[in-house]
């Protein structure tokens, strides 16, 4: 039992790496996916259904959780782990990038964003300072630097500013933060699709030091090329022995490409969300279970899955419940995406340490190819 947080490497193959982040509320194996669950929930699961799929993390939301029930009121409940009964290792994002995506009239200076709440219409403020204040008192285990996603497509120079104030935060985060063992702060590195401005901005959040270095800014539009396109470079510009973190990705494919460029962590709400709107994702692609071919179909949505809904149901049931709007559905579905990503997880993590991922990759692209048959 060890109070530090604490990342080794174990093997790595090409420029993908597995291993172990070690902290007081348990090991996150790397590559890892973190499920997200936004408003102390993830939708449509209950955590020990989340655990069972071998999810090592959640991660949890400052923007959504300040706003309600409030990060004091968590505080005073026993902290986030209690109050949504998960007592595995949660990340939180640090609130500018949902407050540029879901709040209303906002208004950004250099000290920080006042904005109003998409929930009340209340008005509210967020700085680094407050961010890493509403993080403490949620008792994150990773805690995120507060900082600012420019909307894209934007002009360099529009990049190259807000990537400097997002740099000047970051230090103001690292500050405010303060000692605290066992605990740990991750950076976020900005600069869009631009080489120089993600170069500099690595550069300045190693100056300042983090125990974990994200890659923010991705994901945003720009689409799987020009994103592979920045992880053919960025990584490479952050420290071997530091966690690397893809925020906000993605498809199985877009993991499968940021791993083989040596991302060690991610979060999407693509497989809670698309598994309440009918889509599944599974070893032959992606799957619309409304589709009325599954009608009269007696077999499993994925005949190699091990989850509840692949075990117990025929697809004529999942489009059934479907269909008549019945909540199980949402909870089979969301259960099987969360169990798909999971297992592809385990799979690049055992193909990394065996020196196999080459062929591992062959034969994800080669069945996704097949389709559904
Ligand atoms: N989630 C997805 N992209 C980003 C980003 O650039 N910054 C933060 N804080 N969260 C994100
Ligand atoms: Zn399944």
């Amino acid at each position: 039992m060890t109070d530090r947080f604490r990342f080794t490497l174990n093997a790595t193959d090409g420029k993908a790496r597995t291993g172990v982040i070690h902290t007081p509320r348990g090991d996150i194996r790397t590559p890892a996916f973190m499920p997200v669950g936004t408003a102390a929930t993830v939708k449509a699961m209950m955590p020990e259904s989340v655990a069972a799929t071998g999810a090592d993390i959640l991660l949890g939301n400052t923007y959504h959780l300040m706003l309600r029930p409030t990060a004091e009121r968590i505080d005073r409940l026993g902290g986030l782990h209690r109050f949504m009964n998960w007592e595995k290792p949660i990340l939180t994002d640090s609130g500018g990038f949902q407050v540029m995506s879901l709040a209303d009239l906002r208004k950004m200076s250099e000290d920080g964003v006042t904005f109003r709440s998409h929930v009340d219409g209340s008005k509210h403020f967020l700085s680094p300072e407050r961010s890493m204040e509403i993080q403490r008192l949620l008792g994150s285990d990773i805690v995120m630097a507060f900082d600012e996603c420019p909307a894209l497509p934007a002009t360099d120079e529009v990049v190259a500013k807000s990537m400097r104030l997002s740099m000047r935060w970051a230090q103001r985060s690292r500050d405010a933060f303060g000692d605290r063992p066992g605990h740990a702060l991750f950076g976020i590195m900005q600069g869009g699709v631009n080489r120089d401005l993600r170069a500099e901005s690595a550069e300045a959040l190693k100056a300042i030091g983090f125990e974990g270095y994200a890659l923010g800014g991705l994901a945003v539009g720009e689409g799987q090329e020009a994103m592979f396109g920045v992880l053919d470079y960025a990584p490479g510009f952050l420290p071997e022995d530091r966690p690397r973190y893809l925020m906000g990705v993605g498809k199985p494919d877009d993991i499968v490409g940021a791993v083989e460029r040596g991302i060690d962590m991610m979060d999407c709400v693509l497989p809670s969300r698309s598994g309440r709107t009918g889509q599944a994702w599974t070893r032959r692609g992606q799957v619309n279970i409304k589709n009325a071919r599954h009608m009269d179909d007696p077999r499993p949505l994925d005949a190699d899955c091990t989850c509840p809904a692949c075990r117990n149901y025929s697809r004529a049931y999942l489009h059934h419940v479907f269909k008549a709007q019945e909540i199980i559905s949402a909870m089979l579905l969301t259960w099987h995406n969360l169990q798909y990503y999971q297992d592809l997880m385990q799979g690049l993590r055992d193909a990394i340490a065996a020196g196999r991922l080459a062929e591992f990759t062959a034969a994800f692209h080669a069945k996704r190819a097949e389709g559904d048959i």
